[in-house]
């Protein structure tokens, strides 16, 4: 255990804490900020938000319904709860509930209603961040692709459209929530919304001006559908009243909000970060988290949230990025599969009790800050009644402390604080970790027999077409696919030189993002992809013609739309060009505008090779390995137990895999990780690249497989590889963490 035992019996113990906890309620009572309650609704002053007239200091954590699964979300809630949080954070995914203009989708993993109703009912409050705009590392930052072609659209602006449809959703929202009666006003646990994310660095950014407009009328638009509970911008210096400004970062003891009479909320403390495929997989240390929860709070803080709690998997095409893996793992304090991850969850846990003890100290009084040294200071929280509780902190990242505090000596480690809910004992250190560490396993537990089906390079269907010049991707696909075919000819005459002396022309393709094979003749050329600092790329390499027409097939492929970034609705994806043949007779000749032909999406695709009806309408083959744009399928057992299951992608490329239809996600084990892998020390100012793992390793080789998503018996596995890999090497693995 981490809370270090009080130094009396265990019945003393208790009534001491009981006498402290009655004493600081009614020191609270008799407080100058008291605000008189307001029936039954949530209002805030500069101390705390105030729900049905208490001050709160409250720990939450996001979890967002999307990235798991309904079967999942009770235990989730649960562990959340055990692990000492009052509220569950999450965005809305505008895309994921309103996949075309007016038709709204609230079903499976997008019943919002249900995830605000099972917090509910674990007694949990809620933190609902609308948006509309969410960043999360998700697929268009949440916005539903159809937007961007709402004619005379400006994303995140002050332009009409974009505020009609944002206005819309956000109502839309709104009002599903008040008829299911599920904001605090309303007896329901809603007690926080967000509107816009982090739109603060953009207003800088854009200068003012019509940026400034907006954010005053995305705050306006959003008080005036009364809710009945406060509404917070993050990272927006200057939200207008009544909206709260509140931090997101690793750390945000120096964060004050815009006005003396808001409190102070940290809406992400960020529990690591995320990945991308060729990223190493960051990690972040409970003692430098609880480090920095603990100098938030010794600062007056009384919200923070863990982004993430549980990060859970960005199934289907949901990642954003570019490049967002699959994973979400976000090195939370439950892990991707919903397990605990230990020690980060139980240290945490530990925290907020310390913390919880604190509350009547920390809501009605205000800190005394006192040296006791070069780096170490005590934050005492006293009233006149008695109640008093203490924070004493060591900012020495190098050396452990003796500090002297009301004439007792206190040792506190390197980069840390003492918790002192009595002002005397110390019940906790932010870098004393007493919580267990728990070991994770992946154990293989079975293989398939695969049948497989090629897909062709030129196989065209009616929604091909053909056009002089090169197009702009997600303008065809609407990313309803993450493919387009791009294809054109080029007659070789019999006399040109490299027929015969053998020195094959260059084929030069630049594209703006993200992948693409390259096909000659059918005959796969090469592949080249880009990566989450630039997204382009270009192909470049010697390519057999032969005398005649040759095809030149390029496979474009989108790997997520971009979540962040000054008006990313405008960035593309594709091959734009140029793209040229050096290396002929004549020299080197531009193929950019001649004529194209493109085709959306694989054959597989239109044929729904993923479903269960769709695979059994054509005829599958042996298993063909190491070919290129091959779908497999196997039918396979639910393991027995209850132990959550992945996949074991290693021996594979790239691509997707569905479970009786459903995605899992796309996979990418043959990304392998890039960066510096160091080791990992607590000490010090945390970084998003400070401890990072996996590198020169696959960023992703397990891949979730939803139990829930299985039967007893005969399940349809089905995989597209792009590349060319092994699926015999495919594992189903359980996870089990002791
Ligand atoms: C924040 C943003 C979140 C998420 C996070 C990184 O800036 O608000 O939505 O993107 O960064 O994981």
């Amino acid at each position: 255990m981490g809370i270090e035992p009080i130094p009396v019996g265990r019945g003393q113990g208790r009534s001491a804490l009981l006498l402290l906890l009655a004493v600081a309620a009614a020191a609270m009572l008799s407080s100058p900020w008291l605000v008189t309650p307001v029936d039954a609704s949530v209002s805030y002053d500069r101390k705390a938000l105030i729900i049905n007239g208490r001050r709160r200091i409250l720990i939450s954590g996001s979890i967002h319904y999307p990235r798991s699964t309904p079967e999942m979300w009770p235990d989730l809630i649960q562990k959340a709860k055990d692990g000492g949080l009052d509220v569950i954070q999450t965005y809305v995914f505008w895309n994921g509930h309103e996949p075309s203009p007016g038709q709204y989708y609230f079903g499976g993993n997008y019943d919002l209603v249900r995830f605000v109703k099972l917090v509910k009912q674990a007694g949990l409050y809620v933190h609902l961040r609308i948006g509309p705009y969410v960043c999360a590392e998700w697929n268009f930052g949440g916005f539903p692709v159809w937007l961007k072609y709402v004619p005379g659209i400006s994303f995140r602006t002050d332009n009409e459209p974009f505020k009609a449809a944002m206005a819309k959703f956000t109502e839309k929202i709104v009002s599903v929530m008040k008829s299911e009666g599920l904001f605090e006003s309303q007896g329901g646990p809603i007690i926080l919304s967000q509107i816009e994310n982090e739109y603060g660095p953009l207003e800088d950014y854009y200068g003012g001006g019509v940026a400034k407009n907006y954010a005053s009328w995305a705050a306006h638009m959003a008080v005036g559908l009364n809710t009945g509970v406060p509404w917070v911008m993050c990272k927006q210096d200057d939200a207008p009243d009544p909206v709260i400004n509140t931090c997101n970062g690793f750390y945000c003891d120096n964060f004050s909000p815009n006005k003396p009479y808001k409190p102070t909320l940290w809406t992400e403390a960020w529990t690591a970060w995320y990945t991308a495929f060729g990223g190493p997989v960051p990690e972040r240390p409970v003692e430098d988290l609880a480090f920095a929860v603990a100098r938030f709070i010794q600062k007056g803080g009384s919200f923070v949230n863990y982004y993430m709690y549980h990060g859970g998997t960005n199934f289907g095409r949901t990642a954003g990025g570019p490049f967002i893996s699959t994973s979400y793992d976000y090195d939370a304090p439950i892990d991707e599969y919903g397990l605990l991850r230990q020690p980060k969850w139980g240290h945490l846990r530990d925290m907020h009790k310390a913390i919880k003890m604190c509350e009547p100290a920390l809501v009605s009084a205000d800190a005394t800050v006192t040296k006791l040294g070069n780096y170490e200071q005590a934050h005492v929280f006293r009233l006149k009644s008695g109640a008093c509780a203490a924070f004493l902190s060591n900012y020495n990242p190098k050396s452990s402390a003796i500090v002297t505090y009301n004439g007792k000596k206190y040792d506190i480690p390197p980069w840390s604080i003492s918790i002192l809910p009595d002002c005397k004992t110390a019940v906790f250190n932010t870098a004393r970790v007493g919580a267990q560490t728990s070991q994770v396993k992946m154990s293989p537990v079975g293989k398939f027999s695969w049948m497989s089906f090629s897909e062709e390079t030129n196989s065209l269907d009616d929604n091909s077409f053909t056009k002089n010049g090169l197009v702009e991707q997600i303008s065809m696909t609407w990313d309803r696919t993450d493919y387009l075919w791009y294809t054109t000819s080029i007659d070789i005459g019999r006399n040109e030189n490299f027929l015969k002396n053998g020195q094959n022309p260059v084929l030069t393709v630049m594209s703006a993002g993200h992948a693409m094979h390259v096909f000659i003749n059918g005959q796969k050329a090469g592949t080249v992809y880009g990566g989450l600092d630039s997204p382009k790329l270009t192909y470049t390499g010697n390519v057999k013609l032969w005398a005649g027409s040759n095809k030149i097939s390029i496979l474009s492929v989108a790997v997520g739309l971009p979540n962040v970034g000054n008006h990313f609705e405008t960035w593309n994806v594709g091959i734009l060009g140029p793209v040229t043949l050096e290396g002929l007779n004549e020299g080197r000749i531009d193929l950019t505008s001649q004529k194209w032909t493109y085709q959306i999406g694989l054959r597989g695709e239109s044929l729904n090779l993923h479903t269960i009806s769709g695979s059994s309408s054509v005829e599958w083959g042996g298993a063909s390995i190491n070919q290129p744009l091959t779908w497999y399928k196997a039918f396979f057992n639910a393991p027995a137990g209850n132990e959550p299951l992945a996949l074991d992608m290693s021996s594979m490329g790239k691509g997707e895999a569905w479970i009786n239809g459903q995605s899992i996600g796309r996979y990418w084990p043959a990304y392998k990780a890039y960066g510096s892998c160091g080791g990992c020390d607590y000490h010090g100012t945390y970084s998003e690249k400070k401890c990072q793992t996996k590198c020169g390793e696959s960023t992703q080789k397990w891949y979730h497989v939803p139990r829930s998503w299985l039967k007893p018996t005969g399940n349809l596995l089905v995989v597209f590889e792009e590349w060319g890999g092994n699926p015999t090497g495919i594992n189903v693995v359980k996870r089990t963490a002791i």
